[in-house]
């Protein structure tokens, strides 16, 4: 199995409890929150104490475990918990398709167990577990895809979180960093800040100064000048879903800097785990896409910056089309337009 990166850990299972690190505060504090009901991990999920699509769903998968592990009644009265946990965490964030696959997974295991307490809350775990190893060893694939497509020396933009925090460890667009300077290359990272909650300055800049890379933070208002003078090599980011057809929800922003990449002839790639990939989504005008709460826009910190009264909107994605997407970096390997027909033949 793939070994876990050991500087910081984004989310794992002990004695009975999920441990998650506390997003919201870093890079100020680096604390480890234990979640041991479903409705507290549930509210984490909600309040950004894990994000990124990956971890939410490995996140889920643990809240349908810790419902089982948590139940006193018998078989029925277990597996009754476990599915209203499923139900629960499926309210909590509605864009990351990963979350509701993950839910069904564990779905899935539950159906098959009978009448053994102690063997379904087993069951249930190990699924848990085996969904969190999966993912490293899926972004580790990534990984290894993207960084063929990584020159030596390049600059390269991303936007969001994408890395080790967002993911089981190491981390899907960061991933096809973190993999290409593991074989050998020089790369400069240019991290998108982006507002309003921060993901690029706080999270990203904090996991790759962690490691050792070379991060720049950029105001998002500056990366389509960048890439107009060619001070960038190519664009690297996550997704939360993609559609049928290649379209691509990220967080907010990131249809812009796609645009901007386009305009000035520089490579847009997306990387992600085939849990990511929705067919049955058909194009990205079917995802849903997450208003997140005003404050978010209205407060730096504890600091009002908007006028009271005054009208706010908060969409948490965007989606960029197919045609703005050079390719999609999956563990499945490197997937090229048409993505309708590339994309099922890979299914
Ligand atoms: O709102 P967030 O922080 O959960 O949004 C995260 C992103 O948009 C990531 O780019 C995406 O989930 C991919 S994570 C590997």
């Amino acid at each position: 199995m793939i070994e876990e990166k050991k500087s910081f850990r984004t989310i794992f299972w002990r004695n009975g409890a999920v441990v998650m690190i506390d997003q919201r505060f870093l890079p100020r504090e680096e604390t480890y929150n234990e979640y041991r009901d479903v409705e507290g991990l549930a509210e984490a999920i909600e309040s950004m104490v894990i994000r990124g699509a990956p971890a939410i769903g490995v996140a889920a998968a643990y809240g349908v475990a810790l419902a089982a592990h948590n139940s006193t009644g018998d078989a029925q009265q277990t597996l009754d918990a476990a599915q209203e946990a499923g139900v629960r965490l499926s309210r909590t964030r509605p864009t990351a398709v990963n979350l509701f696959w993950a839910i069904e997974r564990m779905r899935k295991v539950a159906q098959t167990q009978r009448g053994d307490v102690a063997e379904i809350k087993r069951r249930l775990l190990e699924e848990a577990e085996r969904i969190h190893a999966e993912d490293l060893e899926l972004c580790r694939s990534i990984g290894r895809h993207g960084a063929e497509l990584v020159p030596d020396g390049a600059t390269i933009l991303t936007h969001c979180n994408a890395g080790a925090l967002a993911t089981a460890g190491w981390g899907t667009a960061l991933g096809v960093i973190r993999s290409a300077v593991e074989a050998g290359k020089k790369v400069r990272v240019l991290a998108d800040e982006t507002r309003p909650f921060l993901q690029g300055a706080r999270l990203t800049a904090w996991e790759l100064q962690r490691d050792g890379f070379d991060v720049t933070v950029i105001p998002d208002s500056a990366a389509a000048h960048l890439l107009s003078r060619k001070e960038i090599d190519l664009v690297v980011v996550g997704t939360d879903r993609v559609a049928a057809n290649g379209d691509v929800a990220n967080k907010i922003g990131t249809y812009g800097v796609a645009l901007a990449a386009k305009a000035a002839g520089v490579p847009f790639y997306v990387a992600a785990p085939w849990s990511t990939i929705d067919l049955e989504t058909p194009t990205g005008a079917q995802i849903p896409i997450e208003e997140r709460p005003a404050r978010e826009v209205t407060h730096v910190g504890a600091t009002r910056i908007v006028p009271e009264g005054v009208k706010v909107r908060n969409p948490a994605f965007d989606v960029t089309p197919n045609e703005l997407v050079t390719a999609l970096i999956t563990d499945r390997g490197v997937i090229r337009p048409p993505y309708t027909e590339n994309l099922r033949a890979k299914a």
